[in-house]
């Protein structure tokens, strides 16, 4: 009786957590998109991202697919859109050339799914299928709407024209600064085997013994990088592998994107506002083999994604592996820049409050972090629920980006959470962090 009473409440807590993230969510979803015009919505601002009019009914559409079909066994409501709105049937550069939902309707529908949706949340059971276990499906929706609600935001940093976007600046740096870390080496617990809606690519937990290194204790700024820039390193093929130095040459790449010169300077166009670029905040916008050029030029190299998980979640003091640098309490303003309460990365020591036991900053918010490692599934792998989530883009294209930037969700970041792009992507919330193994006798 009591254990029935006590899950009951538990229910009552996950839906209602549930049906507050969904409002959150969506709230995010309709500012992103009400910020501009019909025609806005509906051009593509660049070959490499979607139409926003595709991203808000692809949204509906995956909620349909997943929590009104699947978990609820309701009627289709619109069958016959699936096929626009499967991101693995249309590449983003073809999408607005299909006949997409005009917005009007695009809201209506996806403003349709989810008076649906919440109907299935107040009746279905959270238990017995794993889809419905722990209301997993409802958190993978969920980071997914917030996933496209940063690709969204992501598009509106390409889209031309006056700023409709407006949020405060982050916070100022409090100082407290070192300029590298060092991590003993030992094994620690990686991936997540307890965290409710993580996902399949973060499974099984295991553990991986991590050789002593060090890692800086923030990312790379704009004016480290700007050092790079300025010393000629966009001229020198030394610091690129053959593949970044061939796609450095061939897609002209100069300085980080969005960057122009001004004066002895740099300036930088952010969602429509000018302004000098900030060198005390995290370089933004540069893709892998930037970062690892400028991690060769620094005499240094991109951290494992090991290494950058380690520096995130191990505790020395206790030895478990915790959900954030600072813990394992969810994220508060004070602990990291996330979820597009700030348009731009903060300043480093912006975020004290954030920092892991051995000093290492704003690993989780401000700018998504390269690393070196390519994308695989962990030792034991199991797609779930279905192929095309990760396994389908495992192998040697794509590196893990790890941390989240200013534009993720909470709710899709943790220390486990696995982000990947290709190499020469730049138009994400990417920045880097550099790492280094130890000198002859440096460590005992
Ligand atoms: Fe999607």
């Amino acid at each position: 009786m009591t254990d029935l009473a006590a899950d009951r409440t538990d229910d009552a807590t996950l839906r209602a957590r549930v049906a507050e993230a969904l409002a959150r969510s969506r709230a995010r979803t309709t500012a992103l998109t009400d910020a501009v015009d019909d025609d806005d919505l509906t051009r593509q601002h660049s070959p490499l991202m979607s139409p926003l009019v595709w991203d808000l009914a692809h949204i509906g559409n995956q909620e349909e697919l997943w929590l009104l079909r699947d978990v609820g066994g309701r009627e289709p409501v619109r069958a016959d859109i699936d096929a626009l709105y499967d991101a693995f049937r249309h590449a983003r550069r073809d999408r607005p050339r299909l006949p997409l939902l005009p917005p009007a309707e695009a809201r209506r529908y996806t403003a349709t799914v989810r008076e649906k949706v919440l109907d299935v949340l107040a009746s279905v059971p959270l238990h017995g299928a794993p889809l419905r276990t722990g209301g997993f499906a409802f958190g993978m929706i969920l980071q997914h709407e917030q996933q496209h609600a940063e690709t969204m935001l992501a598009t509106h940093q390409l889209r031309p024209g006056a700023p409709v976007l407006a949020a405060p600046p982050p916070p100022p740096s409090a100082g407290m600064l070192g300029t590298e870390v060092c991590v003993p080496g030992g094994p620690f617990e990686m991936g997540a085997d307890a965290e409710p809606w993580a996902l399949d690519n973060e499974r099984p937990a295991h553990t991986v013994d991590v050789p002593t290194f060090f890692l800086d204790a923030h990312p790379v700024t704009n004016g480290q990088y700007a050092a790079f820039v300025d010393d000629g390193g966009y001229d020198t093929a030394r610091w690129w592998s053959p593949e970044g130095w061939a796609h450095r040459r061939e897609a002209d790449l100069r300085a980080p994107m969005h960057w122009r010169r001004d004066g002895a300077g740099w300036a930088y166009r952010r969602f429509g506002h000018d302004g000098p670029v900030d060198p005390a905040a995290p370089v933004v916008h540069v893709c892998f083999h930037e970062a690892a050029a400028y991690a060769a030029w620094a005499g240094r190299r991109l951290p494992t994604e090991a290494e950058w998980e380690k520096a995130a979640r191990h505790d020395p003091a206790t030895g478990r592996s915790r959900r954030y640098p600072w813990g394992d309490d969810p994220p508060t303003r004070a602990h990291a820049n996330l979820g597009q309460r700030h348009l731009a990365p903060a300043p480093v020591g912006a975020y004290p409050a954030g920092a892991s036991p051995a000093g290492v900053h704003q690993l989780i918010g401000d700018v998504w972090e390269w690393t070196s490692t390519t994308f695989a599934g962990y030792p034991g792998f199991a797609a779930f629920p279905y192929r095309e989530y990760s396994e389908v883009f495992f192998g040697p294209r794509y590196r893990v980006l790890r941390g989240g930037s200013f534009g993720t969700d909470a709710l899709a970041c943790r220390g486990t959470f696995r982000n990947w792009d290709l190499p020469i992507r730049r138009q994400i919330f990417s920045g880097f962090r550099c790492a280094r193994d130890p000198r002859p006798g440096e460590v005992r």
